[in-house]
């Protein structure tokens, strides 16, 4: 695919967007007056890393982030970022970085008002930070770990420039696809249905959703195990529950749910698996 396409035809709109000719000069060119050249912009590429095991991505994430100029990606302050050294053997010498450091991670609950205010005035001042790079006709590879339409950061910038700009995703392999192979748990068979919760619901909200389904994924474990953990029993599912931290990545750690102590953090990267049928033909 080129991503060197130009958006030359459309309008201007705020600072950051490139304009062409329809922003205004084409009617007041003279009759034979050759047009201006279409201003090249650079495409946005979301691109999905995998589950932390560097032979988990993908063939093209790997040439579209050695062919990008510029490479964006989200992390703790103070943090290598952890999307960045699963991409970092394929990037280009000399790429530029553009590091979104988060202005917080679990000092504000995702429950208090600030939380939601906080994190939209982030993204658009990232999204602001990488529209000047593809307006001056950088291509962009924004790092997601796993897949970047499952529960990525990244999308809270696609959002706001696929409009703007060209955009393109490669898809990754999940976190939860990647756990679930490093725990050797066959998922799903027949006509089985899958839930997968993000471990912030309530706990009613997340026991009523176990209560429809004969498999669960909970992501987001961090410290919501109990509450999980509660859920689980309620729906008579914790026996066969499977708690897998940092999946695929050299310190993984995989054990059921039931040896993990009432008192034991939960890292970042960690979730849980509830297996549906096993062995059901
Ligand atoms: C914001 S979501 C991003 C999901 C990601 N886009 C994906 O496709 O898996 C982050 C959550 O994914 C889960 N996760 C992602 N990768 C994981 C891994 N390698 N091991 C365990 N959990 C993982 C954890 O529950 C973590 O809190």
């Amino acid at each position: 695919m080129d991503a060197a396409r130009t958006f030359a035809d459309r309008p201007a709109e705020g600072t950051d967007e490139p304009s062409g000719p329809a922003a205004g000069k084409a009617d007041r060119r003279d009759p034979g007056e050759a047009p201006p050249p279409a201003v090249r912009v650079g495409t946005l590429h979301t691109v999905g890393l995998g589950p932390g095991d560097p032979e988990l991505l993908t063939l093209k994430a790997a040439r579209v982030l050695s062919e990008a100029a510029a490479v964006a990606f989200f992390c703790k302050r103070g943090r290598a970022g952890h999307a960045r050294t699963i991409a970092a053997p394929h990037l280009r010498r000399g790429v530029e970085e553009e590091r979104l450091d988060y202005p917080f991670t679990t000092e504000l609950s995702v429950d208090d008002p600030r939380y939601l205010l906080r994190m939209g005035e982030f993204y658009e001042a990232c999204a602001a930070r990488l529209a000047r790079r593809l307006s001056a006709g950088q291509d962009v590879a924004l790092l997601c770990e796993g897949d970047p339409f499952f529960y990525g950061s990244s999308m809270y910038l696609f959002d706001r420039l696929r409009g703007r700009f060209p955009a393109d995703v490669v898809p990754g392999v999940t976190g939860m696809s990647g756990c679930w192979t490093r725990a050797m748990l066959p998922m799903l068979h027949g006509d089985d249905v899958l839930a997968v919760l993000p471990g912030t619901l309530d706990g009613p909200a997340m026991q009523a959703r176990l209560h429809g389904c004969d498999a669960a994924v909970i992501m987001k474990v961090g410290r919501n195990l109990p509450k999980i953990r509660a859920a689980l029993e309620h729906a008579g599912m914790a026996a066969r529950a499977i708690f897998v931290e940092r999946g695929t990545m050299a310190d993984e750690r995989v054990r059921p749910l039931r040896d993990v102590g009432v008192d034991e953090r939960a890292p970042y990267f960690s979730l849980v698996l509830v297996p549906g049928r096993q062995r059901a033909r």
